[in-house]
């Protein structure tokens, strides 16, 4: 990979450890991947906040790369947390682990990542163009800016995302180019599609088949097939398999489908065969809604439902920070907690330490949280719509 001249004397650390380390980071990923160069990006939306997830090894990086003076260049982003920053306690986080989730965000700060905490910072108005460059690293929101904005990401890695932060660019490959972006599989819908489940299911179906291919689907309805089912479809794909981009035809604003390639029809019948599988609950202790994290619309639909009721089990509705003051201030929020729910900001049900709670069985309607409680929250977890949940 070439590097400019200004790009190389970043690289001998004329500018800085921080920055000589995340050059040394990105020159390294562009040669294994057979970058060109290095292209600008405008944004970078990075993971690995939750102390959960980055444990003790990578609180000691970010420390470490804070310490070394590394800086965002261009706007940069967090992903969800381990916990609501100013709820945790009401949340029943454990003390100790919110101690070090704080030492996590202290070190983002001062490298000037903003605290936005949120898988779907296209909810809070950050939403790149078509054709725009960008460096994200959690796999829904990626998936959704390549494949529902037509933005161009690869799948970054949360250090990777922190190095493209710093210096401003990405290696040019992968996604990034044309010739990439191109569908192998196609996805003919038979199925009714009415329900949010049915995105989730569909989302692990296709997911689990295409692997890291790029699908296209066929025949969706247009008017079951909003924002938020997009989301949940993304999240869910990116999950079961390394989907990073999907077109859905007159949905998503790009659709690069060649003709003769594999097609794979797809009938309610293998969705509701899904969502069975998914099921391994029969009961649960937590309901948790809003994975990718929830949007206004769905807030206020959660707090109509439980109008006037009373919940006998704890529920989550999680969403960032941004969406939930408009919650507060809707009055959503309050509806929810008049009902014995809470909503939740800056964290989710994957990221959260549930297990160290003692929670064991959890409800969600996301296909994507569904395959994430069970296999890294130790969960038995039931995949239902919200009303059923509810
Ligand atoms: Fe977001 Fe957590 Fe789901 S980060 S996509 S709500 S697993």
């Amino acid at each position: 990979m070439l590097l400019t001249k200004d790009e190389g004397k970043i690289l001998d650390g004329e500018l800085g450890e921080g920055k000589q380390k995340a050059m040394q980071i990105l020159k390294t990923i562009g040669e294994i991947y057979d970058a060109d160069r290095l292209i600008p990006v405008t944004s970078a939306q990075v993971a690995g906040v939750s102390y959960k997830t980055i444990g003790d090894a990578g609180l000691e990086f970010l420390e470490d790369f804070a310490a070394k003076g590394a800086r965002a260049s261009i706007p940069a982003f967090l992903n969800p947390a381990g916990m609501d920053l100013k709820n945790w306690e009401e949340m029943g986080i454990p003390r100790k682990f919110a101690e070090m989730q704080l030492k996590v965000m202290k070190a983002y700060a001062s490298m000037g990542i903003s605290a936005t905490c949120t898988c779907t910072p296209y909810l809070i108005g950050i939403r790149p163009k078509r054709g725009e460059h960008i460096a994200w690293s959690e796999s829904s929101a990626i998936s959704f800016a390549n494949s529902m904005l037509g933005a161009r990401t690869n799948r970054e890695s949360a250090v990777t995302a922190l190095a493209s932060a710093v210096i401003g660019k990405t290696p040019n490959f992968g996604l990034h180019l044309n010739n990439n972006r191109v569908a192998s599989v196609v996805f003919e819908i038979k199925a009714g599609m009415s329900k949010l489940t049915d995105f989730g299911a569909l989302g692990i179906f296709a997911g689990r088949l295409a692997k890291e291919r790029i699908p296209a689907f066929e025949g969706m309805n247009r008017s079951f097939a909003n924002e938020d089912r997009m989301k949940s479809l993304g999240a869910a794909m990116a999950a079961s398999g390394s989907v990073a981009l999907y077109y859905a035809k007159g949905i998503t604003p790009e659709w690069v489908v060649p003709a003769g390639i594999e097609r794979v029809p797809i009938e309610q019948k293998q969705l509701d065969e899904m969502k069975a599988k998914m099921q391994s609950a029969d009961s649960v202790d937590l309901v948790t809604i809003g994975c990718p994290h929830c949007s206004l619309q769905e807030i206020k639909e959660i707090a109509w439902r439980l109008k006037g009721k009373k919940l006998k089990m704890k529920l989550w509705v999680c969403t960032s920070g941004k969406v939930k003051e408009q919650a507060d201030k809707e009055g959503y929020s309050a509806a929810i907690r008049e009902a014995g729910g809470l909503v939740v900001a800056d964290t989710c049900m994957v990221v959260a330490p549930i297990e160290q709670m003692g929670f064991k069985s959890t409800g969600a309607n996301s296909g994507k949280a569904a395959i994430y409680l069970q296999s890294l929250c130790r969960q038995k977890v039931s995949f239902k719509d919200v009303e059923e949940l509810l």
